[in-house]
C-alpha cells in the first residue's frame, strides 16, 4: 500500500471521537554508537570497521529526509513543537550533517516559534568539541548521558568515557546551550549508597536545568542479561532513590515525571508530550511513531537495521510494521504514560486524547482511589506518593479484561 492509500484507509469513519488531535512532535533515530554498551538494549550498533563515516552520515540523512517527504500527508497542517535527535550517539554526526538535517526538517514542517530541538551527545572527547557547532545548527538543547562520574562504575558500565571527560562536557554543555540535559544511572554494579550520593552531588553542583536518573535494569538480550553483574539489593535501591529525591529537592529541582527533575521553566517538552499522550512522528531506523486521526490511533515502526532502513527509505517505503490502537488498549497506554506524571491528568485530557468517554475507565480509577494509589484534585487525578512507587500495581487495574 501506498502511505497515501494508506491515509485514506486512516481517515474514515471509526468508533473513536477525538475532538481535536493532540500536539505533535517529531522523533529523529541516530543508531550507531563507538562501543555497544554491555546494558543497553536500544537500537544502536557499532559502525562496520572501515566504513566511511561521513559517506554513511550523508545517506543516513538522505533517508530521512525521504522518509519525513513520505510521511507527510500523515502530518499534513500540523505544526510540530519539539524535534528529539536520539541514538544512539547523535553527537557521532558531524555538525554539518546535523545541520542539514535540521534543515531539512525546517524546510518541509511547520516548527513553532519556540521548538525545543535536543540531540543526545555522549561525553566523548571529540563530542565535547563540537557542541558549540551543534548549536549553530539549531539544537536548543542538548542531553549528555553522564551515567557516573565514578570511574570504576563507568568501566563496569563498559563505557567509553571517564569522570574526568564527563565532567568537561557538562561545562561545555552549560557554556554552549541555554538549557541541557544529564542522565545519570543508579543501583550500577558494585555502587554503594555513599557512592550514589556523589554521583548526585556532583551532577548537581552543574547546575543541571534537567536531571534524568534511571535505575539501571537488565535487559533481555544483552550482555548484562547473559553475564548478570552484582547490583545492589531492592532495599539499597529504594534508599537510593530517597537519598535522589531528597537531593535534588534541596537543589531547586522538581521530580515532575518517575526519573525526571527540572528546575523551573525546564520541563522536557518532548517527553512531556510523550507522557501526555500526544503524537509523535518517528523517523530514522527502528524509530516508533503514534499518529492521531478523527476515529482512530495509529501506530508505526521503521525497519530497524540501519542498512535495510537506508534502501526502504530512499525507496520511500520506511514503515515495516503500522497497527491501529485496538479501542480497549488505549486505557492502559493512556494510563502507562499519563501516570508517570506528578500532577497525572485530567477527565478531559483523558477524552480528548484517546477519544473515549470517561466511563471507560470508572471502575478502574474507584479501584485505584480506594486502595490509595490515586487522588483527585479539583479537575485533576493524580498518583499518590505510594501510587508513584508501585506504577506497575497501578497500570493493572487499567489492563483489558482478557
Ligand atoms: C538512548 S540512551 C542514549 C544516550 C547516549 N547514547 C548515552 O548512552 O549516553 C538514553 C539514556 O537511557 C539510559 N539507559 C540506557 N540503557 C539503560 C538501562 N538498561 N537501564 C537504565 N537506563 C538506561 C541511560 O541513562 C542513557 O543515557
Ligand atoms: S552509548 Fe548509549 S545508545 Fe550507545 S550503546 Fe551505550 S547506552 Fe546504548
Amino acid at each position: 500500500m501506498t502511505p497515501v492509500a494508506d491515509l485514506a484507509h486512516y481517515m474514515r469513519p471509526g468508533l473513536l471521537q477525538l475532538r481535536a488531535l493532540p500536539p505533535l512532535s517529531l522523533y529523529v533515530h541516530l543508531p550507531w554508537c563507538l562501543k555497544k554498551c554491555p546494558y543497553c538494549d536500544f537500537n544502536s550498533h557499532e559502525p562496520r570497521a572501515g566504513a566511511d563515516a561521513a559517506a554513511q552520515q550523508a545517506r543516513y540523512v538522505d533517508a530521512l529526509v525521504a522518509d519525513l517527504e513520505a510521511s507527510l500527508p500523515f502530518v499534513w497542517g500540523r505544526a510540530v513543537h519539539s524535534v528529539f535527535i536520539g541514538g544512539g550517539t547523535p553527537s557521532l554526526f558531524a555538525p554539518e550533517a546535523i545541520d542539514r538535517l535540521i534543515a531539512g526538517i525546517r524546510a518541509r514542517l511547520p516548527l513553532s516559534a519556540v521548538c525545543e530541538i535536543t540531540l543526545e551527545a555522549n561525553p566523548g572527547t571529540f563530542e565535547r568539541e563540537r557542541f558549540a557547532a551543534f548549536r549553530a545548527a539549531g539544537v536548543t538543547r542538548l542531553s549528555v548521558g553522564v551515567q557516573s562520574f565514578n570511574d570504576a562504575h563507568l568501566s563496569a558500565l563498559g563505557r567509553v568515557h571517564d569522570g574526568a571527560q564527563a565532567r568537561a562536557a557538562l561545562e561545555e554543555a552549560a557554556r554552549a546551550f541555554d538549557t541541557f540535559n544529564l542522565d545519570l544511572m543508579y543501583a550500577l554494579p558494585g555502587q554503594t549508597l555513599a557512592e550514589l550520593q556523589q554521583d548526585i552531588d556532583t551532577a548537581l553542583a552543574f547546575q543541571p536545568p534537567h536531571l534524568s536518573i534511571y535505575h539501571l535494569t537488565i535487559e533481555p538480550n544483552t550482555v548484562f542479561a547473559k553475564f548478570p553483574p552484582r547490583v545492589p539489593d531492592e532495599d539499597t535501591a529504594w534508599a537510593m532513590l530517597d537519598r535522589i529525591t531528597e537531593r535534588t529537592a534541596q537543589a531547586g529541582m522538581a521530580r515532575y515525571e518517575v526519573s525526571a527533575y527540572a528546575r523551573p521553566g525546564h520541563r522536557c517538552v518532548h517527553n512531556l508530550n510523550y507522557w501526555q499522550f500526544g503524537d509523535y512522528l518517528g523517523l530514522g531506523a527502528g524509530a516508533h511513531g503514534k499518529l492521531s486521526f478523527a476515529h482512530r490511533i495509529l501506530r508505526q515502526v521503521r525497519h530497524r537495521q540501519p542498512e535495510l532502513y537506508m534502501d526502504r527509505a530512499l525507496a520511500g517505503d520506511a514503515v515495516a510494521q503500522a497497527h491501529e490502537v485496538a479501542r480497549r488498549d488505549l486505557p492502559f497506554e493512556y494510563m502507562l504514560n499519563a501516570l508517570r506524571l506528578k500532577d497525572g491528568f485530567t477527565l478531559q485530557d483523558f477524552m480528548d486524547r484517546t477519544g473515549l468517554p470517561p466511563g471507560s475507565i470508572a471502575a478502574a480509577l474507584g479501584d485505584a482511589e480506594r486502595r490509595g494509589w490515586l487522588e483527585r484534585d479539583g479537575a485533576w487525578l493524580r498518583p499518590t506518593a505510594r501510587g508513584f512507587d508501585f506504577l506497575s500495581d497501578v497500570l493493572q487495574l487499567f489492563l483489558p479484561d482478557t
